[in-house]
């Protein structure tokens, strides 16, 4: 679309306009890190939660001062009014910049701060009412994936299995059985009344509308336990009430039927994951000033 545009080390441009050198360490050694940030009705949602993870991410890799001089807060509005963008996302990445390729630290770092803003449109109800689909591959990613870095390779191969498998969406599964997340999204179980998430840890992300579905979930009096669950629970026959959900900013609460080969509950989107989405969808229209959608429960 013409109307794409760029911020690139402090400057706007038209997207097709971008330009990152070979050394690009975030292109040469995947040295950087990222965020997704939803757009809808030309505001950012939850934008403070997104910021805070960027923040901390960029200190975990040692990369702290590299915003300095960008105020992202200012910025990411200003390219979606830009963009022209109503409903859609923003991308923004991080990475330790260009220098000639060591794998030791450039000193000092010139940081590449790269954000752009793409169109998509919001998912039908029908579309949500379909519910989504994931395949399970073991989780061979590495043990810090509490940092969301553009070193995606393992999640890439685990999207593109899951595609060829038929699925939505990767389903990763530590060696004994335990759902960490999705290949891009957390994932919720309904088992016996009580909806539980993998915890908080090296072995996920922790994801911005995963926090935000579990303050719903208790605003609602809903149980909520952030404890691990396996595979085998969500995937016996002997739990027809079971419902399972993924969340992420790109596909909010999206309703899953089927893991692998087997129907979750009844094969419906569930009762409690469609009142959270339904939660979820009056909180963001009320953020970005738009009426309430109606209710999918
Ligand atoms: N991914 N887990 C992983 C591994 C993710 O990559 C994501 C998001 C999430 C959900 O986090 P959040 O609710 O903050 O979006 C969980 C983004 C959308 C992406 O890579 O496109």
């Amino acid at each position: 679309m013409d109307s794409e545009m760029l911020y690139l080390n402090g400057e706007f441009m038209p997207l097709s306009e971008g330009r990152i050198g070979v050394e690009d360490r975030g292109f040469q050694l995947g040295d950087g890190v990222y965020e997704v940030i939803k757009v809808m009705n030309g505001h950012l949602v939850w934008l403070e939660d997104h910021l805070t993870r960027l923040v901390r991410n960029m200190g975990e890799i040692s990369l702290a001062h590299a915003l300095s001089g960008h105020d992202l807060q200012a910025v990411l509005p200003e390219l979606v009014a830009r963009s022209e963008v109503d409903h859609g996302s923003v991308y923004v990445q991080i990475t330790r910049g260009y220098a000639p390729r060591e794998f030791v630290f450039p000193h000092p770092p010139h940081p590449t701060v790269v954000a752009y803003a793409r169109s998509k449109p919001a998912p039908t109800d029908e579309e949500i009412l379909a519910g989504t689909t994931l395949h399970p591959v073991e989780d061979l990613r590495w043990a810090r994936c509490d940092i969301k870095t553009t070193n995606l390779l393992p999640a890439v191969l685990a999207k593109e299995e899951a595609r060829n498998a038929g699925a939505d969406e990767a389903l990763f599964v530590a060696a004994d059985g335990v759902v960490r997340e999705g290949g891009s999204s957390n994932v919720f179980a309904l088992l016996r009344g009580v909806l539980r998430t993998h915890p908080l840890s090296n072995r996920i992300l922790a994801g911005v509308t995963r926090k935000h579905v579990i303050e719903f979930a208790h605003r609602e009096g809903y149980g909520v336990e952030e404890r691990a669950f396996t595979l085998a629970e969500v995937t016996t026959e002997s739990e027809p009430e079971c419902e399972v959900f993924s969340a992420s900013t790109t596909k909010d609460v999206t309703p899953v039927v089927r893991i692998g080969s087997h129907t979750v509950g009844n094969g419906r989107p569930g009762r409690v994951t469609l009142a959270l989405l339904d939660v979820m969808r009056r909180e963001q229209a009320l953020l970005v000033g738009l009426e309430p959608p109606a209710p999918l429960s």
